[in-house]
């Protein structure tokens, strides 16, 4: 796996005389040269809009486009490409089924759990929700057997992993109760898609929601699955190319998934994203999986190595990210002189502050993983915080 580090131009750059060692991949990844190649194939060659011209270069992308709607659907494990959108990321996703659901939710209330990012808190406020949180342990292990439905719960709207502690959540054990009381389940994917093999049959979610710059593909891009029995909800946005008939008293929309895509898509990104999987399942998931294990776990043992350090977060299975702060030493300090290395972290809440509160900190040093990462990058990080310990200590 070492050698994937060659696929991606930015990682030969130097950054102060030193190796880059990008550990910022939680807020996203870099781009191999195949995602790269294929968006300007796209402008070079076939670009034109889709969906809405009989002549051939709108054929060519149309097809391109749908193309890439199939790779999403096969990825996750979808029954029908019809239950793939593509959307403008997670948190458009998300703000699309707040608008979507904003009926029922207004006034009842979402299941969320505390590790949540701002964008699966913030769009179910601003539907008139009231939230609650489904309880952890310490560890912050989900603890599933607490979950209480009630007639007001409307929703249970979870992410897959955390972005700040890289915990794992038991989303199975989850959709398993909610669907028992019938209340359908929103995954924020945002931050496991790319780690792990997903299967949405074997989850069983409602809607799951993730983004392409996470996931080696383009900024601005992401996808809502929407599972077929919402298939007829109100689409968030409306515009060219969702509707069926449209006359100045009234509008009949299309269906999924044009339903949901008003206006023209971001192509080119729906293609990248495309690409990416084309790129990450030439590696293969369990390979991509199994990688990222052994470097997140070397990362844990060097750093548990550490006097002064407190780790966040030790759920079973952990994913892409690992937070801690160097007891007495702000964050921001860390991640400064660790930038001043050539290692990319990042520090502050995350989006993430009612994880902060509940932990009692403002902030932590995040170090995120990607394919590309290596243990030599552990090291570096190693020997970043010791130049960070011996000028602060
Ligand atoms: N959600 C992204 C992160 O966790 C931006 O850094």
């Amino acid at each position: 796996m070492t050698y994937f580090r060659k696929d991606f131009p930015i990682l030969e750059k130097e950054i102060y005389g030193r190796r880059l060692v990008y550990l910022d991949n939680a807020a996203t990844t870099q781009k191999p040269k195949s995602v790269i190649d294929k968006i300007s194939d796209l402008y070079r060659d076939d670009y034109s809009n889709i969906h809405r011209g009989v002549h051939y270069l709108s054929e060519a992308s149309s097809e391109k486009y749908e193309a890439a709607r199939k790779k999403v659907s096969d990825f996750i494990g979808a029954r029908n490409p019809d239950e793939v959108t593509f959307t403008a990321g997670t948190t458009d996703s998300i703000n699309q089924v707040a608008r979507s659901l904003e009926p029922s939710l207004k006034g009842n209330e979402v299941l969320v759990t505390s590790v949540e990012h701002h964008s699966n808190i913030v769009p179910w406020q601003m539907a008139g929700a009231k939230l609650r949180a489904i309880q952890m342990d310490e560890d912050c292990n989900l603890l599933p057997e607490s979950m209480e439905i009630t007639k007001d719960t409307k929703l249970v709207a979870i992410s897959h992993a955390s972005n700040v502690l890289g915990s794992l959540n038991e989303v199975k054990e989850i959709t398993k109760i909610a669907s028992e009381h019938d209340v359908p389940v929103l995954v924020d994917a945002a931050q496991s898609v790319q780690h792990l093999p997903l299967d949405i049959k074997d989850i069983n979610c409602d809607f799951l929601a993730f983004s392409g710059h996470k996931m080696y593909a383009s900024t601005g891009v992401g996808v809502l699955y929407t599972s077929k029995r919402f298939s007829d909800i109100m689409p968030a946005k409306g515009g060219g190319g969702m509707v069926d008939k449209v006359t100045l008293e009234k509008t009949t929309y299309a269906e999924p998934p044009l339903r949901f895509e008003a206006g023209t898509p971001d192509i080119a990104g729906a293609i990248s994203i495309g690409a990416a999987i084309d790129y990450m399942k030439g590696i293969g998931m369990k390979n991509i999986k199994k990688h990222e294990h052994d470097i997140y776990s070397y990362a844990k043992e060097r750093l548990l190595e550490k006097d002064n350090i407190t780790i966040y977060g030790n759920t079973p299975q952990m994913c892409g990210a690992i937070s801690f702060n160097l007891n007495g030493i702000h964050q921001y300090d860390a991640g400064m002189i660790l930038d001043k290395m050539g290692v990319a972290v990042r520090t502050g809440h995350h989006c993430a502050q009612p994880l902060m509160n509940s932990l009692g900190i403002e902030g932590t040093v995040r170090a995120s993983f990607a394919l590309y990462n290596t243990k030599e990058d552990v090291e570096m990080l190693i020997e970043g915080i010791e130049k960070v310990e011996m000028m602060y200590r």
